[in-house]
């Protein structure tokens, strides 16, 4: 796929002309440095992460988290699955994958490579006196998602939300993904997207123009949420995208829009 002229030309792109395709935050000059601006940038809006994003999306994001924990409802029963929530943050969609599991106990675990996130994620799923008891509770992990520490072939399910479009090399984020995977094994990649239509016009000013001040002004830190709306431009339309999967090794994939394409469900079965 072409890239546009922000991509970074990373000194493997020379050898062999195959960009790489992924996250590239203001500044990043290679995969190295993309990944460190990402994750800069989630530490620095953690404490603050979980207000921005229900005051952003008008609490729509617990409609999107909750829609995808459903769609795997049948993994999710199978008290001895095994699922991996990548770029997991502070942990919400983990939890719905959990609270979707319901009394079956499938072993769920979030992982991220920003600690701050990942201890928000930890603070949330203290016990409580009406919450899931500890040994329903997930498990946290910090890692990168292009580098997992999970032998190959261990996941039912591996799922990321709004994490995946963060990642310094997609095709290499989706081999991962395949790697440790079982034979059957499902994948769900929520993400934004750019709603078509009548809607379209209206929703990109306030993507561009009004949730990147709004974002400033809440978080105290300039630069994430303009980073937001430019890494969905740069991410691959959904066509693109399925083939992608395909080509990582999924022998199924499918995209559904949610909310008028606002935002949408990858899935892939391998
Ligand atoms: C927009 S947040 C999404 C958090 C959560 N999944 C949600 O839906 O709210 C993106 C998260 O991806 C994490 N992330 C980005 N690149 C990563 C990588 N290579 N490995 C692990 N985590 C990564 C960031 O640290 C951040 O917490």
């Amino acid at each position: 796929m072409a890239q546009d002229d922000k991509s970074p030309v990373r000194p493997s792109d020379r050898r062999t002309d195959q960009r790489i395709v992924g996250a590239a935050p203001a500044g990043a000059r290679d995969e190295a440095s993309a990944a460190k601006a990402v994750r800069d940038m989630f530490t620095s809006i953690a404490p603050r992460y979980d207000l921005l994003n229900h005051v952003l999306s008008m609490n729509i994001d617990r409609v999107w988290w909750n829609r995808t924990a459903r769609v795997f409802s049948e993994v999710l029963r199978r008290p001895d699955a095994q699922v991996l929530d990548l770029c997991c943050g502070t942990g919400d969609m983990t939890f719905a994958l959990r609270r979707q599991a319901g009394k079956s106990s499938p072993q769920v675990v979030g992982a991220d490579f920003s600690h701050a996130m990942l201890q928000r994620a930890t603070a949330k799923s203290s016990p409580s006196p009406n919450g899931p008891s500890q040994d329903a509770a997930p498990g946290w992990i910090e890692a990168d998602a292009l580098n997992l520490p999970f032998p190959g072939k261990h996941f039912d399910l591996v799922t990321s939300a709004f994490g995946f479009r963060n990642l310094a090399d997609y095709d290499a984020g989706l081999r991962e993904i395949v790697r440790v995977l079982l034979p059957g094994g499902e994948c769900g990649i929520l993400d934004f997207g750019e709603p078509k239509g009548a809607m379209s016009a209206l929703y990109r000013v306030y993507f561009k123009q009004v949730l990147p001040r709004i974002g400033t002004m809440i978080s105290g830190v300039r630069g994430p949420y303009a980073y937001l709306p430019a890494s969905v431009e740069r991410f691959p339309t959904p066509d693109e995208m399925l083939a992608r999967m395909k080509n990582a090794g999924f022998a199924e994939a499918s995209w559904t829009p949610y909310t008028l394409g606002i935002a949408g469900l990858y899935r892939g079965k391998v």
